[in-house]
């Protein structure tokens, strides 16, 4: 990977965004350091946006792509900073004799190019699947041997994301494969974030961080409790790998589709922010409820998300019976706190500094869920403990200011 970390300045502006400017504030920091020739880190904040396949799986089309990108922008998503709409595997039928991909004709009319037109006018990106193998997971053409053809239709299309997956894969080197997808992005001179999904076969998080922008840790996420209480404990284990520009990727969101409680929902958003994962929304972003919009739009969550920091928070203490305590530092000198229960019913949760990594002495608390406020003029030491109830698979997630004379 030939590109180099940005200036600090983008980071400090984003510091002291709200989420609402977030967006703004990351594109004014590009156009910046683009026009004074400095390079660009691609997802110097976590990757935000939709992905087809969790909801959607092979049945894909640009009705339905047009619908997500209205959608994103009309239920205030694209405000909250999500950015990629991106199509998942079973878009493309064939290659042309020329090699060419070709997509699915019948479910892509008016062509690709039409379809990142169209999601470019709304003010978002697009993102495309494809497989490092000779076929996708769903027995689609795959990129093998033609990477760069492929990297230069997709640069051609305006494609901003691509996903490769690692179907049919098994007999091929992993970090070999990947480059080539880099270094073909790289030489179409259009950014393409690179979205590495091995599953974590390969040990992506020692050499991934090189070549691509986020890497999966795991196998694929399912719409239940299990699942996501499975790929927290695998994903939390790679913390120190993460930063701006490399991310580690717990997959997708399920959130809203269905299989889980809005509590559990609740819960797999906070943590995935706390995780620094990419949030990429996995449901029908057309028709949502109230309550489920409210989860994937809380922008002080998000905010944690893409803190400029880019650390990945992780489990500072787990008590052994169910009730974990996860924290984030925050680039404002805060920490992201969440109060983890993982048991069916309601629990007593505490945490003091000194669990967190701060100092004793006062500090500002805000329930980043119920937006309550106060200050914890005795926290820090280890008798007094800040003390909150926790819902049976809930969070309670707190963003803790010290109070500086
Ligand atoms: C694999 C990936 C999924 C999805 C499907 C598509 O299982 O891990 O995220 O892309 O393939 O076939």
């Amino acid at each position: 990977m030939t590109r180099i970390m940005y200036a600090g300045f983008a980071a400090l502006l984003l510091a002291s965004c709200t989420n609402g400017e977030t967006d703004r504030g990351r594109e004014s920091a590009e156009a910046t350091a683009e026009a004074e020739g400095e390079t660009v880190t691609l997802a110097a904040t976590p990757p935000m946006g939709f992905n087809t396949w969790n909801r959607f799986g092979c049945d894909v089309s640009e009705t339905l792509v047009r619908g997500i990108a209205d959608a994103m922008v009309d239920s205030g998503m694209r405000e909250a900073g999500y950015e990629y709409v991106v199509i998942d595997d079973c878009w493309q039928v064939d290659r042309g004799p020329d090699g060419i991909i070709v997509p699915d004709p019948e479910r892509f009319p008016s062509g690709m190019k039409a379809v990142a037109d169209y999601v470019h006018e709304r003010g978002l990106k697009f993102g495309l699947y494809t497989d490092a193998g000779p076929k996708t997971c769903e027995g689609r053409p795959g990129s093998l041997g033609y990477e760069e053809v492929d990297a230069r239709t997709y640069a051609d299309w305006g494609v901003d994301y691509v996903k490769v997956d690692w179907c049919h894969s098994d007999s091929l080197s992993a970090p070999v494969q990947y480059a080539k997808f880099r270094e073909a992005f790289d030489a179409t001179g259009r950014d393409m974030v690179l979205s590495i999904c091995e599953w974590g076969r390969n040990l992506p998080w020692e050499w991934a961080g090189e070549i691509g922008q986020l890497w999966r840790t795991t196998a694929d996420i399912r719409d239940n409790w299990d699942s996501v209480l499975w790929i927290l404990e695998a994903n939390n284990r790679h913390h120190e790998a993460a930063g701006p520009g490399h991310w580690n990727d717990p997959d997708m969101l399920e959130v809203g589709n269905g299989g889980m409680t809005v509590e559990e929902y609740r819960s797999h958003f906070s943590l995935w922010a706390m995780m620094a994962a990419p949030l990429i929304a996995g449901n029908d972003l057309r028709d949502m409820s109230d309550e489920i919009r409210d989860i994937l739009t809380n922008e002080e969550v998000i905010a944690v998300d893409q803190d400029p920091l880019g650390v990945q928070g992780r489990i500072v203490l787990d008590r052994g019976y169910g009730a974990q305590v996860w924290a984030k530092p925050l680039a404002d000198g805060s920490v992201a706190v969440a109060l983890f229960n993982q048991r069916d019913s309601e629990m007593d949760g505490s945490v003091s500094w000194h669990e967190i990594g701060l100092e004793p002495g006062p500090a500002l608390v805000r329930d980043l869920w119920t937006e309550e406020e106060f200050e914890h003029l005795d926290g820090g030491t280890i008798a007094t403990r800040l003390r909150r109830k926790m819902p049976g698979h809930g969070v309670v997630m707190l963003r803790v200011t010290p109070i500086r004379d």
